[in-house]
């Protein structure tokens, strides 16, 4: 099996994402997020690169049944219906709605894979369900959605668990990013407290976010797997 990990999106090379299955990791907060709303019933998520993409797009889907929803510097952007914190995305608020998502980092990652084989978003809140998929896959792509353009932290951590998970004792054909993210795993856990020391963690503390951490770090809070098909993320089985 051969495992290529990109902690930042600029590494990625479109084309050869085609013949793989690919995972984007985006901890704080993209993916956990988003695999909250379909865990509390949202019909679908559309991501978008940018909030005019996603006000044209939420526009032509009717917005009678469609939430907008993204951040900008952690805080819902103006005139949207939700922000980006996982603890807004309860059944109340989105069972039976679409969801129109424009995020920093995430959706940005979602966006430039959009051409993979198999797109399947990843947080640690449904590491198994992922793993499971992942390990049947002769080529995997795992993408940290990394935070303005360079490395986080929780990502790597993600991808490194979802690899421990994946190979167990293999070795396999990895490359460096995919040893380095395995490595880190070994010795570190997901926790609020280890998330409160990264550059995301801190910038949601500063905000008056950082319980957000908590749900964030937890490992398999859903066993779901969702994936993206025709440009909307949809809960699907294995
Ligand atoms: C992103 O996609 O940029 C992040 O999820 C940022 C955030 O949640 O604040």
């Amino acid at each position: 099996m051969r495992i290529d990990t990109y902690f930042t999106v600029a590494e990625v090379d479109p084309p050869a994402l085609e013949s793989a299955v690919v995972v984007v990791v985006d901890v704080l907060r993209a993916t956990t997020t988003l695999l909250e709303a379909l865990a509390n019933g949202a019909r679908g998520v559309y991501p978008t690169a940018s909030t005019e993409d996603a006000v044209k797009l939420a526009h032509t889907l009717g917005r009678d049944d469609t939430l907008m929803c993204g951040e900008r510097k952690g805080a819902r952007v103006e005139g949207f219906d939700l922000g980006n914190s996982p603890r807004e995305f309860t059944r109340e608020a989105v069972e039976g709605k679409r969801l129109v998502m424009s995020t920093t980092n995430g959706t940005r990652a979602l966006t430039a894979a959009q051409h993979a084989h198999r797109l399947i978003p990843c947080a640690f809140t449904n590491l198994g369900a992922v793993a499971r998929v992942a390990q049947g896959a002769e080529r995997l792509v795992v993408i940290c959605a990394g935070r303005e353009g360079r490395y986080a932290m929780d990502d790597a951590l993600c991808a490194g668990h979802l690899l421990r998970r994946v190979l167990g004792d293999a070795e396999g054909e990895l490359n460096d990013a995919s040893r380095a993210a395995r490595a880190l795993a070994g010795f570190r856990k997901p926790s609020r407290r280890l998330f409160e020391l990264t550059d995301g963690g801190r910038a949601l503390l500063e905000i008056g976010l950082g319980d957000d951490l908590d749900v964030c770090a937890q490992v398999d809070r859903h066993d779901i797997l969702a994936e993206m098909r025709d440009q909307v993320i949809v809960l699907t089985g294995d």
